[in-house]
């Protein structure tokens, strides 16, 4: 991978990150990292590659301080650039509301959901450096707009994540533009363990177009980010209007 577009996306084994690596990788060569589910990043990559494109694995717990810097060495191992990075893993971990939080929870979402981000945009950015109009976009989420009652911690990271993109991008312009995505509900495994379906239900009776986001809905947003060259410092919300604003 040396003279074409590269982006790199985090936690791209299933969901948005997945769904993003298949947009991207029509274009991109791609390094796409996970966590723990192999036979799912394989699967991207192998659809990756039918499509004429290239895509590169790479395991590593973003969660942990060494996590980020074995990505990061993979991509300096096998770029001489990087024109995207899209950090995009993250979890709720768990659902506890204010009387449940304990330290190593908080920590775990921050570490997962914040920590990761702000790592990797920092180790990245001497390849970025050396992309053409490189940018990064953030996931966010619209618990960063209305809180999130039962995971207020979760809310929280990603309230940090979204102030996070909006002080990079004052820093970094005009040679890197940062901007951040926060989707609403959208139906991806993210969701197996921790919204069950009546939960789902009410969700989308209180969204005003009555569906819950694709995946591929919030790929195309990330992609609109990385194309609109006048746009940084911005969030995009994705979430079928259920914050109305
Ligand atoms: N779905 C929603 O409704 C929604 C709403 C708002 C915001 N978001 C945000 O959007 C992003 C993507 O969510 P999603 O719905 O696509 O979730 P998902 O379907 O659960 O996928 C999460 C991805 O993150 C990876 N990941 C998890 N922990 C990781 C770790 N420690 N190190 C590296 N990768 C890790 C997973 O990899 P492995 O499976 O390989 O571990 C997986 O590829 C997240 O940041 C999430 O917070 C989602």
């Amino acid at each position: 991978m040396k003279s074409e577009k590269i982006a790199l996306i985090t936690g791209a084994s299933k969901g948005i990150g997945a769904a993003t690596a298949r947009l991207l990788g029509k274009e991109y060569e791609i390094i796409i990292n996970y966590n723990s589910s192999q036979k799912d990043v394989e699967a991207v990559a192998d659809s990756i590659v039918s499509g004429g494109g290239n895509a590169r694995l790479i395991q590593a717990d973003l969660s942990t301080e060494a996590g980020c810097r074995k990505l990061h060495e993979f991509a300096s191992e096998n770029c001489d650039h990087l024109d995207v990075l899209v950090n995009n893993a993250g979890a709720m971990v768990a659902q506890k509301t204010v009387e449940d939080l304990d330290w190593p929870y908080m920590e775990k979402v921050f570490e997962l959901n914040v920590y990761s981000v702000m790592m990797m945009s920092r180790l990245c950015l001497p390849l970025l450096r050396k992309g053409i109009k490189p940018c990064i976009i953030n996931l966010s989420s619209i618990a960063m707009r209305h809180g999130a009652p039962r995971s207020p911690a979760y809310g929280a990271a990603k309230s940090a994540v979204d102030s996070f993109s909006r002080g990079l991008a004052g820093h970094l312009g005009p040679d890197i533009r940062v901007n951040a995505v926060a989707p609403g509900v959208i139906d991806t495994p993210f969701h197996d363990e921790l919204t069950p379906p009546e939960v789902k239900k009410t969700m989308i009776e209180k969204t005003p177009l009555k569906c819950l986001g694709k995946a591929e809905d919030v790929a195309s947003a990330i992609e609109f980010l990385i194309k609109n060259e006048f746009i940084t410092g911005e969030t995009i919300d994705v979430n079928g209007g259920l914050y109305v604003r």
